[in-house]
């Protein structure tokens, strides 16, 4: 990893002209590629049978994925995305989705897809989960759903958000993108709620290279998001419902399935990373983590840097959050900005991919930090 050349607070980011913390360029991520000779001979498998979608290595997955959530059923689908919109379509629901104030984007895109408003509630500070007094403040007559991610993976109050939910006679999804082999309580997240979706996509830790799976023990639901994503077909064309092609292909889900294997080692191994930056770090003014409390296991993937004042140098953010820096200096306002970080090739603080250089990261994230000045 190159040096991080002095920069002065007073520079623009790089993306509006001013000079690169990094001149050679970071690469994003490295995703957990699973066992290589394995993939290539299930691949040869799908292609000398010909059968490339709606065959044995999805139902497979959906088998054992399901075996290890513990729940009655898993749907695999194209993607997270597309899996919550499935859900909420099959669902038949309309009016508002109570969704976290801190989230991912397609959170919402998949509430506003199926016209339903997007009402938002605070985060805990301490989790960043959907906070369960925000939400019962925030909820209204056309609440039909509270939408609740488990936020990088840490499991949210399971036990408030489903009692203020079958309370009030509404839905609860959990947006899982993050959290396959997290657990709560004992029980692995996938079996909360009405339903949880997760994630397949590069960073995460069970990965099919793009994909998501619809975890529910709720055979009616099940029933119609297999439907829903054949273009809701029950099989003679007379769609029940206006559905969506979500379909995992064979190639996704032989991915996925081998990406099974070594899932808890690297779930350990996300964590152990994790406690060496925390530990680290922990005096550094300026910054806190995220929590995890006591009986829930996340793997803090992307786990964040909580900053209680601007980062710049040294640090990469993204495009959204550079323009947020510059509206923030320039605003001269105070609250917490919430930056994930990219370094040496690694984006957050636990990628597990191979050569990550905790130290070398260690060592450059306490010089961008220790050695800005508080404000500016
Ligand atoms: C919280 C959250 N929800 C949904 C998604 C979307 O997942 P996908 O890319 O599989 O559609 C992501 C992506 O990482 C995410 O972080």
């Amino acid at each position: 990893m190159s040096i991080v050349p002095p920069i002065a607070m007073s520079d623009p980011p790089a993306i509006l002209g001013g000079p690169p913390a990094f001149p050679e360029g970071l690469q994003f991520l490295r995703p957990s590629v699973p066992p290589k000779e394995r993939v290539l001979r299930d691949v040869e498998t799908i292609l000398s049978s010909g059968n490339l979608t709606n065959g044995p290595f999805v139902r497979r997955l959906e088998e054992r994925a399901a075996e290890y959530l513990g729940v009655r059923h898993c749907v695999a689908v194209s993607s997270c995305t597309a899996g919550l919109m499935l859900v909420i379509r099959a669902a038949g629901l309309s009016g508002d989705a109570l969704l976290p104030s801190f989230t991912f984007a397609a959170t919402a895109h998949a509430a506003a897809w199926n016209q339903l408003r997007p009402v938002f509630a605070d985060v805990d500070p301490k989790t960043l989960t959907l906070s369960p007094d925000a939400s019962a403040r925030t909820m209204g007559v056309r609440t039909s759903l509270i939408l609740a991610t488990h936020t990088f993976g840490t499991p949210c109050a399971v036990e408030e958000l489903s009692a203020l939910a079958g309370n009030s006679g509404i839905k609860l999804v959990f947006d899982a993108a993050h959290a396959f082999g997290s657990r709560h309580a004992g029980a692995p997240v996938g079996g909360f709620g009405d339903a949880e979706v997760f994630s397949l996509s590069p960073t995460k830790v069970l990965v099919a290279s793009e994909g998501g799976i619809i975890a529910t023990n709720d055979d009616l639901l099940a029933g119609r998001c297999r439907i829903g994503r054949d273009y809701a077909n029950p099989g003679d064309y007379d769609c029940l419902f206006v559905g969506l092609n979500a379909r995992m292909s064979e190639i996704h889900a032989a991915i996925a399935q081998a990406s099974l294997e070594g899932l808890e080692q690297r779930i350990e191994h996300r964590n152990e990373l994790a406690g060496l930056y925390i530990r680290a770090l922990a005096n550094v003014p300026g910054i806190s983590f995220p929590l995890v409390p006591p009986g829930r296991r996340g793997y803090r993937d992307q786990a964040l840097l909580r900053a209680t004042r601007p980062l710049h140098a040294g640090l990469s953010v993204t495009i959204r959050q550079e323009r947020e820096l510059v509206r923030y200096r320039g605003g001269g306002r105070s609250r917490p900005h919430f930056a994930s970080v990219e370094l040496d090739g690694q984006r957050g603080t636990t990628e597990s991919g191979p050569g990550h250089r905790a130290d070398s990261a260690i060592s450059c994230l306490r010089e961008a930090l220790s050695s800005r000045p508080e404000s500016h």
